[in-house]
């Protein structure tokens, strides 16, 4: 697995490996199911959590194995958060509780109008006393980057310092102007598309996300 960092921004980097990018093209493929679609949804995401959580600090434990008793390495401080974006971003979610079983879910609720494509929140819940926690913010779709801007908006509100992005694919346009305004948090995406369309949907893209995880269309 190999990183490619942004020319521009350095805060945002594209996880390559054969295997994500077989994966990927199978995911944007309109004639999968809804079945493989969200199975493709975990295996990506698998990738790309290996590498979006490759930072995290250590510390040490004692533990006894069966022939002596040593100082083990262990995942430091509190309990990071999975915040998955409503709806698509709970497809990720599997995937990244399977790397970090203890983490914590929050949960953001965001539905682009489709006229101003403008976030709209609706929900909003993260552990008490967040701050020291490092949260893990995912959505398949980084578009016209609004939702994810609102996100990281709400966190820092919160007092969060420490937020890292997971996406599948992004589009330029969002990417440039999240990365201009947030370029504290670390992005990490499995594809850096070509362009938006006028409704804003990525190109070549892999249609409405959220749909095609739960069926809805
Ligand atoms: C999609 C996607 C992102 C957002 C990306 O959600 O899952 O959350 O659009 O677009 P943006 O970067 O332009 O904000 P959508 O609003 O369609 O809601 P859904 O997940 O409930 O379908
Ligand atoms: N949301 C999606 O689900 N797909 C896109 O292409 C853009 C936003």
């Amino acid at each position: 697995m190999s990183i490619e960092t942004h020319p521009e921004f350095n805060n945002f980097h594209v996880v390559k490996h054969p295997l994500i990018s077989h994966k990927l093209s199978l995911l944007r493929d309109v004639k999968n199911s809804k079945k493989t679609f969200k199975e493709l949804v975990d295996e990506i995401t698998l990738f790309l959590g290996y590498e979006a959580t490759k930072d995290l600090p250590l510390t040490t434990q004692t533990i006894r194995t069966p022939l002596e008793t040593f100082e083990a390495p262990v995942l430091a401080g509190k309990k990071p958060v999975i915040l998955p974006i409503l709806r698509a971003g709970i497809g990720m979610v599997d995937s990244l509780l399977t790397l970090m079983p203890s983490a914590r879910v929050g949960h953001i609720g965001l539905y682009r109008n489709e006229e101003t494509l403008e976030p709209q929140r609706y929900y909003f819940k993260i552990p008490q006393n967040s701050q020291d926690r490092h949260f893990f913010i995912c959505d398949p779709m980084l578009a016209t980057g609004g939702s994810m801007i609102e996100t990281v908006n709400e966190l820092k509100s919160e007092g969060v310092t420490r937020i890292t992005v997971l996406c599948i694919v992004a589009a330029p346009e969002g990417v440039k102007r999240f990365c201009q305004l947030h370029p504290d948090v670390q992005v990490y995406a499995a594809s850096l598309d070509r362009q938006l369309n006028d409704h804003g949907y990525i190109l070549p893209g892999l249609g409405d996300a959220g749909d095609r995880l739960f069926g809805t269309k």
